[in-house]
């Protein structure tokens, strides 16, 4: 009886009011419309310099790399048009160290990966002379989804890392040309010709390869991280010096919100003290509070910060084990893992937490387990969902009866089952009627076709 009164109260701070999410969404135009006109608010609003959405009819072959989580991923495009490209590519984790170490080593590190992928897969580029006479003849888009000042399509310096990077001498530095020095240095005959955020990427891959009617707005990740990208008319974006000979003739502009620091000083933001310790052990407190709250890398570990306390207060678990007082023990995995098992005796989710916190559990600990995993799972839906609605009325997105059409990726969205339900129930709630003509779709590999359409109109 404990245990399920204090889950039900627990459940309870983690429900978002309907007058919540308005506030949420009324909020974040706030900040947009702020973010557009000054590059010193917190959630940035990045001018992505990508003027033009694709429809589909675009070719050409690219080289597309993307750091932005736990992998790097080089990628060779190919695009036939049509909307249909051929894509091939290599994953390799980055490790702990190159992610806190220097930037030379990480930098280095990654056109190493490009070389040893283009030896594999590009070997007929590889070879000629031109290449390795240090020509750039192959375009490369370079994804990297962290929070950069971008002041071309291929230029931008970071401002902050994000999702537990902390190679510090990278800060204030082009990111751009750390990647082109390190390729020239191998030869490669390769040119950094555009810089993406992932959501850009998933935007431009969603326009690129959508069969449906309605425009493509609107890109966005809940992953490891969280983030959208939309289309705004450049007019708005007020920080450019928009009398410039680089944007005449030209109507609209792809903005990167950055909307992981949405309302980092939490105005409308729900805070429970699980949201507080979580902030506390990150290497950035106070920063990325929305993303805190929303996606995957986050996720678990609010997760364990519950079931660690109701341990401790004795109603839980029979006592802690190794794993769960190690702090990130548990990733996104766990929940969509809790959240899929729907046996009348949650088999799966007894073994589950056998492997992963090393714990036996009676029924009713499972029982309260997946209702704090939904809790937690369905605040971070219904966050996002506020701020989707909050982006579509910003660009008055439905207004004249009009559909709009947005791509999605990461892994949250990909694998967290009713994820995408729980998103459409919350923009209803903000939109009402309106949300009927919303279209969210997948984005099939933003990061690398995305990537390649950014080089392409670059
Ligand atoms: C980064 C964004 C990125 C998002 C999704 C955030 O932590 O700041 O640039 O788009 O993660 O990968």
């Amino acid at each position: 009886m404990a245990l399920e009164r204090e889950v039900a109260a627990i459940s309870s701070q983690f429900a978002v009011s309907d007058a919540e999410l308005l506030a949420i969404a009324k909020e974040y135009i706030r900040l947009a419309e702020l973010g557009l006109g000054t590059d010193s608010m917190p959630m940035t609003m990045i001018p992505s310099f990508v003027t033009d959405v694709p429809n589909g009819s675009e070719r050409g072959t690219f080289l597309a790399v993307d750091l932005g989580g736990t992998n790097f991923r080089v990628c060779s495009v190919t695009l036939l048009g049509n909307g249909e490209y051929k894509l091939e590519q290599k994953s390799t984790a980055v490790s702990k160290n190159l992610m806190t170490g220097s930037s030379k080593d990480l930098f280095s590190f990654l056109a190493k990966q490009v070389e040893t992928f283009m030896k594999l897969h590009l070997n007929d580029h590889f070879n000629e002379e031109s290449s390795t006479n240090g020509e750039h003849i192959l375009k490369l888009g370079f994804t990297f989804s962290f929070p950069v000042n971008q002041t071309a399509v291929n230029r931008g310096t970071l401002i902050r890392w994000t999702k537990g990077f902390d190679v510090v001498d990278a800060i204030g530095q082009d990111v751009c040309l750390l990647l082109q020095k390190e390729l020239d240095a191998l030869k490669l005959g390769v040119h950094v010709a555009a810089l993406v955020n992932d959501t850009v990427g998933t935007l431009m891959s969603r326009a690129y390869a959508s069969s449906s009617e309605a425009l493509t707005k609107v890109g966005l990740i809940v992953g490891t991280g969280t983030n959208g990208a939309y289309v705004e008319d450049l007019a708005k974006v007020t920080k450019l010096d928009l009398s410039s000979a680089a944007f005449s003739n030209k109507h609209l502009m792809i903005v990167n919100t950055e909307w992981g620091a949405f309302d980092n000083a939490l105005r409308v933001l729900p805070v429970t003290q699980y949201d507080r310790l979580v902030d506390g052990i990150t290497p950035n407190p106070g920063f990325q509070m929305f993303e805190k709250r929303v996606s995957g890398m986050f996720l678990g570990e609010i997760v364990r910060q519950i079931l660690l306390d109701l341990c401790t207060r004795k109603v839980l678990f029979a006592g802690p084990s190794a794993e769960l007082t190690t702090e990130w023990q548990l990733d996104t995995s766990f929940l969509s893992e809790v959240e899929n098992d729907e046996s009348e005796d949650f088999d799966g989710i007894c073994k589950l937490v056998e492997k992963s916190l090393a714990l036996h559990t009676s029924h009713a600990e499972r029982c309260a387990i997946k209702k704090i995993v939904e809790a937690v799972g369905k605040r971070s839906a219904y966050l996002a969902g506020a701020i989707i609605a909050g982006t579509l009325q910003h660009i008055g997105a439905c207004s004249n009866r009009s559909s709009v059409d947005l791509g999605v990726d990461g892994s949250v969205y990909a694998h967290y089952p009713n994820y995408s339900k729980l998103l459409k129930e919350s923009i209803k709630i903000i939109l009402g009627d309106d949300e009927a003509r919303v279209i969210i779709g997948r984005a099939e590999d933003g990061s690398g076709v995305g990537a390649a359409l950014c080089a392409l109109v670059a």
